[in-house]
């Protein structure tokens, strides 16, 4: 029997992925950048075992057994089973069935990047088990797009790449984490129930309805990532700010866009962002920046300075928000445990 476990840590986009013009290849229509952060809180665990001995293969998720047809799951194991054949040492091992257990310490498709961790971490475990050694992106990628980015730490950029085949779109470092030590998130979590629409599901229907996600896909974010990328190198955290918060507010406008509309924001979600604009108009420059993925919670930018203050003030505006700071992750994917001799 072999058994690996690894732990893969959540991204939070600061110029948003949505869109694909490849459902299958999962290949995107815009560039998008983010941060990974720590691997202390909001974190994907997977264990995968593989055994002669196992009759049939199993994929529990939190405990619940899960389907192993999803088409996501059986391309990345293909992929990965592939690339793994190229090394005839490993041909016996993949005739063994496996078992996948995997688990997210933080709630699961509340629009907090639950899949991202997930894959990320899947793709890396799997990797590990039969020793394929190649860009963990790419594979991640099959798997949900957003995962691609958490293959790495600090600052990264999915290029959304030009080849049909898919073998460009990959995510890439922009900056490690100690570039900027003093870079926070604090993830507010108002409601962590399932989202009505999966990002999945929004973003085709925001493709095939919206006529806003093509003038941003093409006239604004190539724009917006050179932008961003300056205010990353340069560290302004102003710039930044304006943004990421512009960013976050766009893609929101074009899920609204999108017919039927979807909506992922409330009103709690709406009275943050009015706090922080607050906040920084207060202090007379942009000192927090807010952004918000396919549902109503709140990830806040800030700089360690300003944490003090910003978590009081959402104590005591926001009591029933449970708020946790976090800081970006700088080293590679963990492999917790590797062992062969069970
Ligand atoms: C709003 O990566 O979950 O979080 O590729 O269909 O699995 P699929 O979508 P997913 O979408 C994430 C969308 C987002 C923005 C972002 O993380 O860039």
């Amino acid at each position: 029997m072999k058994v690996v476990t690894c732990i893969a840590p959540v991204n939070i986009a600061v110029i948003k992925y949505w869109g694909k013009r490849d459902e299958d290849l999962i290949l995107p229509i815009n560039d998008s950048i983010s941060a990974t952060l720590s691997m202390d809180h909001m974190c994907a665990k997977t264990t995968i075992m593989c055994s002669p001995d196992f009759e049939d293969s199993k994929f529990w998720l939190n405990g619940v057994e899960q389907s192993l047809e999803s088409k996501r799951l059986v391309n990345c194991l293909q992929e990965i089973k592939r690339l793994a054949s190229a090394e005839p040492s490993n041909a016996e091992m993949l005739r063994w069935n496996i078992r996948i257990c995997s688990e997210n310490n933080f709630p699961t498709a509340a629009g907090l990047a639950s899949s991202a961790a997930g894959y990320a971490c899947l793709v890396t475990a799997l990797a590990n088990l039969y020793g394929v050694k190649t860009d963990l992106s790419a594979l991640a990628r099959r798997g949900s797009g957003s995962a691609c980015r958490s293959i790495y730490g600090g600052w990264v950029q999915w290029h959304m790449g030009c080849n049909p085949d898919g073998s460009d779109s990959i995510a890439r470092v922009i900056e490690p984490s100690i570039h900027w030590p003093e870079m926070r998130i604090l993830v507010l979590v108002v409601n962590d129930a399932r989202k009505k629409y999966s990002s999945t599901t929004g973003m085709n229907r925001s493709v095939a309805t919206s006529d806003l996600i093509k003038h941003r896909a093409c006239n604004v974010v190539p724009k917006r990532v050179t932008e961003m990328r300056e205010a990353i190198k340069t560290k302004d955290f102003n710039k930044f700010a304006e943004i990421t918060m512009k960013d976050s507010n766009q893609f929101h406008a074009i899920a609204l866009d999108t017919h039927p509309p979807c909506v992922y924001m409330n009103d709690t979600s709406h009275a943050i962002s009015d706090m922080i604009h607050a906040y920084n108009e207060h202090k007379g420059v942009n000192k927090v920046a807010y952004t918000f993925d396919a549902g109503p919670n709140a990830c806040l930018y800030l700089l360690e300075s300003e944490v003090a203050e910003v978590l009081s003030l959402i104590n005591e505006c926001f009591p029933s928000t449970v708020a946790k700071s976090d800081y970006l992750r700088g080293i590679p994917l963990n492999i917790e445990k590797s062992s062969d001799d069970l």
